[in-house]
């Protein structure tokens, strides 16, 4: 008898059971990848932030799990004169704030972690650089492959990647030189034009295969998830289309402000600063076909199809398509917090959004007229990103007739954070004697049946650099794409003569401006 076969005769929860102790799919097999090659990871900006709360953390819990190479090292390089020993430090107590500590393994750590100092705009430095690593590859053996993580500010991307290669550091398989990998955050310009410029000036030395590009959306369980239930489920795919679906609605909202990030988010704004890269990547993942492969390549390809099909905003009736905001005094858990003019480092009278919500159509047979919402903003009433998709109605009602009442259709509900879960509503049958329809929900929580560590984005992040796989990270040409759809409406709202019209105010803690409609 064939597995299947012998399934079809047992009861639902044995099978349920038995599967879930499968030693075969052991929750703790699915979390780490067996380590990559030898390799240096050189931090460059690594007295910032982003290196003490997410970095090194990242990189000392995949050391404590065995998931980094036998042979690998750390290099963290700044402005800032600091020895090994006082970089070894500052990166310790860094460590002491988290729960990831482990003193007793910290020292065998911390002999991974070098420091160099280095003048951006000198170039002998980046060569002393150079040097520094290739001493360190021979005598640790890591066999000339390099990542250089760009944790610094945006503005620097462009002189340092320049610097990295005249100093030869992206050069690969010459001179005992393995491989080289750059690693940046967005933003990635600031418009289209910025955009193909920043990529040129990269692309004078390192080829796109070695650049990532993180988002690090991509890099959420549950952002992941979206492609494993779409497409390793037979019964989604047939109604995933315009027949079956009235609207789709894309939300990540914030409670946060904009904290001690002014001088960024002043030049950003929602639209770069959410819309221009995670909104997309959301939109992409819920409406792509599906690649023929789960291979890189293929499953970026698909994306960028969906970004090809971004129907252009008619800029002379922006207001029925998009509405932008910006946040007023408030509360946000019950506790009064400033308005956005009033945060600071941000101008009396800025006009900055810091809400958006756009309407999106893809011009293409799958989704011709079916709405895509994306709605984000700071200070809004909750914390939560979720994907919801919105049924059509039944298409005749005999229900409607008897009770009078509206027949609710049908929702899934993809929930990304905090909520990590799928949700389908539909119409049950209330109990009792008379005819009575009620809405329930099945719901499906990420953590069912797993109470294991989850995998931290940055750690995700670094074992993909480490591993060379880029099916987490953008692609140009799809970065372009996305720019060349925003960059109008981004125009159009900062040009227009009447951008105090456009901007409308909303009190901290509510769900945005009251102006918005559904159409
Ligand atoms: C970042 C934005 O990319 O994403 C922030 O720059 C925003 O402004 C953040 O707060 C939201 O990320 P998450 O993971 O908290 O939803």
């Amino acid at each position: 008898m064939s597995d299947i076969e012998k399934d079809r005769s047992r009861p639902l929860d044995e099978i349920i059971e038995a599967r879930a102790s499968d030693p075969a799919i052991r929750p703790e097999d699915c979390l780490w990848v067996e380590p990559s090659d030898p390799s240096t990871v050189v931090i460059v900006g690594a007295t910032g932030d982003l290196t003490a709360r997410k970095l090194v953390p990242a990189l000392f819990n995949l050391y404590l799990n065995d998931v980094l190479p036998d042979s690998f090292q750390i290099v963290g390089c700044g402005r800032a004169r600091l020895s090994d020993q006082k970089f070894r430090a500052k990166m310790k107590k860094a460590m002491m704030a988290t729960d990831l500590m482990d003193s007793s393994k910290w020292q065998d750590f911390s002999e991974l972690l070098h420091y160099r100092s280095v003048d951006f705009a000198e170039l002998d430095s980046f060569i002393n650089l150079a040097k520094f690593i290739k001493e360190l590859d021979q005598k640790h053996q890591t066999q000339g492959n390099k990542i250089f993580y760009l944790a610094l500010p945006p503005s620097l991307y462009k002189p340092v990647a320049q610097m990295l290669g005249k100093a030869g550091l992206s050069k690969e398989r010459e001179n005992g030189n393995g491989w080289s990998r750059l690693v940046i955050e967005k933003p990635f310009g600031r418009d289209l034009k910025t955009a193909v410029e920043l990529d040129q000036s990269i692309r004078r030395y390192f080829n796109e295969q070695q650049i990532f590009r993180i988002d690090h959306y991509l890099a959420k369980e549950t952002v992941q998830n979206i492609l494993m239930f779409r497409f390793a489920n037979a019964i989604f795919e047939p109604i995933w289309n315009r027949r079956y679906i009235d609207h789709v609605s894309i939300l990540a909202s914030e409670t946060l402000g904009v904290e001690h990030r002014a001088g960024y988010y002043e030049q950003s704004g929602v639209i770069r600063d959410m819309f221009q890269n995670h909104m997309m990547q959301l939109i992409a993942l819920t409406a792509m076909e599906a690649p023929s492969q789960f291979e890189t390549g293929r499953v970026r390809d698909e994306k960028i199809k969906v970004f090809r099909s971004l129907k252009p905003f008619p800029v002379d009736k922006l207001n029925e398509y998009i509405v932008l905001g910006q946040y007023s005094r408030g509360k946000i858990n019950g506790k009064p917090v400033r308005g956005y003019r009033e945060e600071p480092g941000i101008s009396s009278d800025s006009l900055t959004p810091t809400f958006a919500k756009m309407k999106v159509f893809i011009d293409n047979w799958r989704w011709q007229g079916v709405p895509f919402y994306l709605t984000s903003g700071k200070r809004l009433a909750q914390k939560k990103t979720e994907i919801s998709i919105q049924f059509k109605e039944i298409p005749h009602s005999m229900f409607r007739q008897t009770l009078g009442e509206k027949v609710d259709a049908n929702q899934l509900t993809l929930g990304i954070y905090p909520d990590e879960k799928v949700t389908l509503t539909f119409q049950t049958k209330n109990p009792g004697a008379r005819v009575c329809l009620r809405s329930v929900t099945m719901d499906f929580s990420y953590h069912q049946n797993y109470s294991g560590p989850i995998l931290d984005a940055y750690e995700k992040v670094l074992i993909d650099c480490m591993l060379g796989d880029q099916m987490l990270f953008w692609r140009q040409d799809s970065l372009e794409q996305c720019w060349s759809f925003l960059t109008p409406i981004l125009n159009e709202c900062e040009n227009c003569a009447d951008k105090s019209e456009m901007l409308h105010f909303y009190k901290s803690g509510s769900w945005g401006p009251r102006t918005i409609s559904r159409t």
